[in-house]
């Protein structure tokens, strides 16, 4: 089987009976995808620390929570403490990043940084940052909701990010690919070097989540 990971994003679960969603997946999924959303940073509002913390409860996965808000820094003790294993933010929204990143080191556990559409990581200075740095998530779409469509240079900026991090001797940071990732999709982005797949309508969109996420790791695995 191959090295990929696939992360069901929650976004697209049944937030009334979220729990029971997570444990359907739990044991297919490698990682639990979380988007936070602040109605600001984004044209959508989600959830808060408080579920994190309760959903920490019923699942052993490793937890990512990615931070799409205008101030993340106000909100990663709360996220460090609900038990996120990662925290992922948006260079654009903080002027400190290298404080931003260090925080959540310290905290002792993983950093990532989400890049949008539009955003270049060449702007990162990853050859001073990289250390600080576990997974690069390029944004395959805008920000803010679920069951959008890739945006097709998406492809590209993977394939170029690869040859970055490669140029940097930084091939331990991950490339994970978030939005509008399906079975056709999947192999794409994995042919162009993605690592972590985020999926949300793919999978809890579904009649069947956990053959989803088998059905991607398939196509993922012809792929490599
Ligand atoms: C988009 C979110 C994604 C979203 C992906 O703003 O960051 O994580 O859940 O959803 P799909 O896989 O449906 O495009
Ligand atoms: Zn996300």
């Amino acid at each position: 089987m191959s090295t990929i990971k696939i992360a069901p994003s929650i976004l697209s679960a049944n937030f009334g009976s979220l729990a029971g969603d997570i444990a359907l997946i739990e044991t297919e999924a490698d990682l639990l995808h979380i988007d936070i959303m602040d109605g600001h940073y984004v044209p959508n509002l989600t959830i808060g620390a408080c579920v994190v913390r309760d959903i920490r409860k019923e699942s052993k996965l490793f937890f990512e929570s990615h931070l799409m808000v205008s101030n993340p820094d106000d909100l990663l003790d709360d996220f460090i403490a609900a038990g996120s294993d990662r925290i992922v933010v948006h260079p654009e929204t903080c002027p400190h990043l290298n404080r931003t990143l260090s925080k959540i080191r310290e905290s002792g556990i993983e950093a990532g940084l989400a890049v949008n559409p539009t955003t270049s990581f060449d702007a990162l200075a990853l050859s001073y940052i990289g250390s600080l740095v576990n997974s690069l998530t390029i944004m395959s779409v805008n920000p803010g909701f679920p069951a959008q469509k890739l945006i097709p240079s998406s492809i590209q900026k993977i394939c170029d990010l690869r040859q970055h991090l490669k140029s940097l001797d930084l091939n331990q940071i991950q490339i994970e690919v978030d939005g509008g990732i399906n079975l056709t999709t999947a192999s794409e982005v994995v042919k162009a070097g993605a690592d972590i797949l985020v999926a949300g309508n793919a999978i809890f969109g579904a009649a069947d989540p956990v053959k989803a996420i088998q059905d991607l790791k398939v196509s993922v695995s012809l792929a490599v």
